[in-house]
């Protein structure tokens, strides 16, 4: 039992998409989160840059004596994990992309067509494409994985645009020949900012099987805390929110996801001394 904190980051407000499940599933547990808003979005920078941001948060996160980090950034899961997990061989370091290619494998049949979208940084990783082709053969199915980088959705999301034409118009710019010339019947939300405009893509492209890497990595803090015996054996409820840049944006996705009544948040601004 570990009465200790959770940590959870991302570039921006996208992560905050995993707290809802955390807080559902597992009531008696506190988090941390940091939101690095000053340097969003990460999709668009070079992998040393990525991890040199990944370190510093990882550092800060360890010295508020977190019992594990959640990387809640797909683009850092691509990139920074295993930085991460050698710095800090003693604390369990989740992130979002193995268990999303897990979860889409289990559900998934021979002759599907998953597409991922994702950012660029992601997509020019090619950690998404290796997992569901290495999963899939295990598991002997035989699919067909493309995906397509979506670059422009992260500024506008930060931007609280979700329900405007020009989301609309960037999703279709993005999707619209991309799922026809694929066929894609699956579609992983290779973004944690991308739940936020789940509802567009279903009315767009109703039909379409869509996984949230943001709902799996959730799950995979469960099972992971459960592994190493480090749940929280009171109720405690305690949720704070620290962002690099605390913009009225940060503090609405915030409400907005968790919503303002029921949640006990406490949002602080944390510069990193960039
Ligand atoms: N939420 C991050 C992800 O899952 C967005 C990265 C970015 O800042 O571009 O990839």
């Amino acid at each position: 039992m570990d009465r200790r904190p959770i940590g959870f980051f991302d570039s921006g407000v996208g992560g905050i998409t995993c707290i809802p499940h955390i807080i559902r599933s597992m009531p008696e547990e506190s988090v941390i989160f940091f939101g690095d808003t000053a340097r969003t979005p990460y999709g668009s920078k070079s992998p040393h840059t990525i991890q040199q941001f990944t370190l510093q948060i990882g550092d800060f996160l360890v010295n508020q004596g977190v019992k594990m980090i959640v990387i809640a950034c797909n683009t850092v899961s691509s990139i920074g994990l295993e930085v991460l997990r050698n710095k800090y061989p003693d604390i369990p370091v989740v992130g979002c992309i193995a268990p999303t290619a897990r979860e889409v494998i289990k559900d998934a049949k021979s002759g599907d067509r998953v597409g991922i979208m994702a950012t660029r940084a992601t997509v020019l990783s090619g950690v998404y494409v290796n997992k569901l082709e290495k999963f899939s053969s295990e598991a002997g199915k035989d699919i067909k994985v493309s995906q397509v980088p979506c670059p422009a959705l992260v500024p506008l999301i930060e931007e609280g645009l979700q329900s405007t034409d020009i989301m609309d118009l960037t999703l279709q710019h993005y999707l619209d020949e991309y799922i026809e010339r694929e066929e894609i019947d699956t579609l992983v939300l290779g973004c944690t900012h991308y739940p936020l405009v789940a509802e567009n893509i279903k009315r767009l492209y109703p039909g379409i099987k869509l996984y949230s890497s943001s709902k799996e990595v959730a799950t995979a803090v469960e099972m992971e805390l459960n592994k190493a015996d480090l749940r929280s054996d009171v109720h405690q409820h305690s949720n704070t929110f620290y962002a690099s840049d605390l913009s009225d944006s940060f503090k609405n996705m915030i409400e907005r996801v968790l919503g303002k009544d029921e949640m006990d948040l406490d949002i602080r601004f944390k510069n990193l001394d960039i």
